[in-house]
């Protein structure tokens, strides 16, 4: 096979510690460059609050002209209090929100990893999350975040009211669902559906379509089913009986950063945002961690930059056919937790923390030990 010698990234790398993680990261791509002689040809864009300041606008057109032609999108984080006020069509969180609906990337794969060396880091006891491996497949294209009516009014009385939509029709549902049973085929074979059938007509829908479809073309893998308040429950009670999750928008995003603590921090889940295969790989796709801007902690240093550093390696294995530089990535990221590597949201009371560039420094160290 002709392996490809040249990479086209977009690297957006937003607001709060967004551009901290994203320095990290992009230290580790432009590792990989030399080590795998590849070329990534790395455009910088501005996105969420700092788009805001600069353009008036939480992305640009430009940009998601740009997001459409790459070969990945290289996401950080967008948001914090100072653009709260804005009208909603005008806040941060629109910048990623266009991408996933622009670039029709339908689907959000969250893996949630358990890696040893943060056992006793995670408020879960040992046994129940050892060897955790399992993957929140987030619908993000449709549901309650963009579900029509939506707005705020004024009622006769004087009253405000806010009000959101949350719809999902056959089509919408099948597309996901088919990445989930892919997915799962290649892992332990289950998928667990989880919505609100029992008070949500959109959760009802969602259970039949989803069932129909297995029965069609997935009787080869096991299909259950959870109500979305049971599925929190039995996420933190016994997480090691799922393998992949497939849910809507909202609840995948809740689900998430719940799942994201038995792994040890917020700071640790990776994702991939991917719409339909073209052959082997994901074209266009976006990467990005699953944690936020973090404005509390921005500017200081010291944020967790393993969620960025292993949404490369997820980018590396799923859109460029990088498979064992992506093994790497993550073998880097465990080893240097094993050696000790904490920022402070790792770190136990009374361990020492490093900051965003020392984790950096711990990963590129390991990378460099484990190919000599
Ligand atoms: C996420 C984030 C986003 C979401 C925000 C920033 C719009 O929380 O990716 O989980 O709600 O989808
Ligand atoms: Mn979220």
């Amino acid at each position: 096979m002709n392996k490809r010698k040249k990479f086209s990234l977009l690297v957006l790398p937003g607001d709060g510690i967004g551009p901290e993680v994203m320095r990290e990261a992009l230290r580790v791509v432009e590792w990989v460059g030399q080590y795998a002689g590849v070329e990534f040809a790395i455009n910088l864009g501005t996105v969420g609050g700092a788009a805001i300041d600069a353009y008036g606008t939480p992305i640009q057109d430009e940009t998601i002209e740009e997001a459409k032609q790459v070969d990945a999108v290289l996401f950080g984080a967008v948001g914090g209090p100072r653009w709260e006020k804005l009208d909603f069509s005008l806040r941060p969180e629109i910048a990623i929100l266009r991408l996933r609906r622009d670039l029709s990337l339908f689907a959000n794969l969250r893996p949630v990893t358990v890696f040893d060396p943060l056992i006793e880091t995670s408020t879960i006891k040992p046994e129940v999350i050892r060897n955790l491996d399992l993957v929140i497949v987030r619908e993000c294209m449709g549901g309650l975040y963009f579900g029509e009516p939506r707005g705020i009014e004024t009622m006769p009385d004087g009253q405000t009211r806010g009000f959101n939509t949350e719809t999902y029709s056959t089509n919408e549902i099948e597309r996901v669902a088919r990445v989930a049973f892919d997915l799962a085929r290649r892992r332990r074979r289950i998928v667990c559906s989880v919505e609100k059938a029992n008070v949500t007509e959109s959760g009802l829908v969602w259970r039949q379509v989803i069932s129909k479809l297995h029965e069609r073309e997935f009787e080869d893998i096991e299909l259950r089913h959870m109500y979305a308040d049971n599925c929190a429950m039995q996420l933190v009670r016994n997480p090691k009986q799922f393998d992949v999750i497939v849910t809507g928008n909202i609840f995948g995003d809740i689900l998430s950063d719940l799942a994201s603590m038995l792994t040890g921090s917020l700071g640790m889940l990776p994702s991939a945002t991917i719409g339909s295969s073209t052959g082997d790989s994901f074209r266009p796709a976006l990467y990005e961690p699953i944690h936020g801007s973090a404005p509390d902690i921005a500017g200081k240093g010291i944020a967790n930059p393993m969620a960025q550093i292993l949404s490369v390696a997820m980018m590396l294995r799923l859109s460029l056919d990088l498979e064992k530089e992506a093994e790497l990535v993550e073998q880097a990221c465990i080893q240097s937790l094993a050696r000790g590597a904490r920022t402070a949201d790792l770190a136990l009371a009374g361990e020492p923390a490093l900051t965003t560039t020392e984790m950096g420094d711990a990963v590129l160290r390991e990378l460099e030990s484990l190919i000599t």
